[in-house]
């Protein structure tokens, strides 16, 4: 069977500010996905949410891009974003940037991370098994970093020494400040690293798509990096992505996976999307609560049974007392780095700021700039 793997994540309302959706809109998204379900048009589901991101996890056999499934994403936040404007909730509908998608929602705000592969639980693949990451309150590049670790380096992957994954990854980078669309450059670790090093350090401008094995052929990663300034033609919002990540076997392990998220690396988010914040792993259904306004990112693992079924039970990876010292670790780095304010590499430049207010406080200091007139010398006395 080819089975499609699909995650559309969107922000549609918050509860008491941007911290998490209310327990109302997450039954209406629920509901929504259930009668799916039941209507043959998934095969399963899980829903949960990341700060105040939902995110529709899916297993189904339409293909990426379906109509269907998209329009279903869509229609499932509609009738969550009709909770929160019923409820007065903050930033209803935020994520839905077009009224009516005719299709793919791809590029009408939500995030959207899909895959495809034959899934027969047999060759290389005997088990099927796979994460999501979930990120609120950070840029579109947050996962460069973690993935290429993961993927590219044996510091944190030794697997990548072993025979299945010895020839390396094939990355897919997309440039997202291209608006013409997606414009994408294929580079093969570990021969192009540095090539790879040298896009993915821009984690605004460019993001991994894609990751797909060298030696089998296989999609490991597909990420949804894409800029809602890129979608709206103006900065509507940082961009929350999420991303799907198989793995065992011809693939890293979960441990692998996850081990680059120990750094709690910067990134571009936080508070009103204008801050340089580490990024703070946490339990999936987490709100935005702590001081300041962190990154934050949530980790899922399925397995899926011969029918496309979700085992019964899932993995919350950053549920776990060993994920509390990289927390601390997280909020130490903030601490440190909000101690700086403003100032030059602790807010992001002005091109990245979400709020563009800020460019409007400038700008009209900018009008007011005069050049000075010489001064003359003083005359001798
Ligand atoms: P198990 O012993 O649970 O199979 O784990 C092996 C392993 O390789 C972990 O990465
Ligand atoms: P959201 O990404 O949840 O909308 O948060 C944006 C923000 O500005 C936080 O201060
Ligand atoms: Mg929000
Ligand atoms: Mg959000
Ligand atoms: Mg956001
Ligand atoms: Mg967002």
């Amino acid at each position: 069977m080819r089975l499609t793997l699909s995650v559309i994540k969107a922000d549609i309302g918050s509860v008491g500010g941007h911290t998490k959706p209310s327990t109302r809109m997450m039954a209406a998204v629920e509901g929504a996905v259930a009668k799916a379900i039941c209507d043959g048009l998934l095969i399963d589901a899980f829903v949960c949410h990341t700060g105040d991101d939902i995110a529709i996890i899916m297993t189904h056999t339409r293909g990426e891009g379906s109509s269907e499934v998209h329009q279903l994403a869509w229609k499932a936040f509609l009738a969550a974003t009709s909770v929160a404007k019923t409820s007065g909730l903050y930033g209803a509908g935020q994520d839905l940037l077009v009224d009516a998608p005719s299709g793919n929602v791809r590029g009408a705000g939500p995030g959207v991370a899909e895959l495809s592969f034959d899934h027969s639980l047999s060759g290389t693949r005997p088990a099927e098994s796979f994460m999501v990451f979930a990120a609120d309150k950070c840029g579109p590049g947050a996962y460069n970093l973690p993935l290429y670790l993961a993927f590219a380096d044996p510091m944190y992957c030794a697997g990548l020494m072993l025979p299945p994954m010895i020839k390396g990854f094939r990355f897919h980078v997309i440039d997202m400040d291209n608006t013409a669309g997606d414009s994408v450059i294929e580079l093969d670790a570990p021969a192009d690293g540095y090539h790879i090093a040298a896009l993915l350090r821009d984690n605004e401008r460019f993001g991994i798509d894609r990751i797909v094995s060298r030696t089998h052929g296989e999609v490991a990663v597909a990420v949804s990096a894409q800029r809602l300034h890129a979608i709206a033609g103006k900065y509507t919002g940082k961009d929350d992505p999420v991303a799907i990540v198989r793995n065992q076997g011809i693939f890293p392990a979960p441990e692998e996976i996850v081990s680059p998220f120990a750094k709690a690396h910067f990134v571009g988010g936080d508070a009103r999307g204008s801050h340089v914040m580490p990024l703070m792993p946490v339990p999936i259904n987490t709100p935005v609560t702590g001081m300041y306004c962190l990154p934050i990112v949530s980790c899922t693992g399925f397995s899926i049974d011969k029918d496309g079924r979700f085992s019964e039970s899932f993995t919350d990876f950053f549920d776990n007392p060993a994920w509390d010292e990289v927390r601390r670790r997280a909020q130490r780095k903030a601490i440190e780095m909000r101690s700086q304010g403003w100032s030059g590499a602790a807010m992001l430049p002005y091109s990245e700021l979400e709020y563009g207010g800020f460019r409007d406080t400038v700008s009209s200091l900018l009008k007011r700039f005069q050049v000075r007139k010489e001064r003359k010398p003083e005359a001798a006395e």
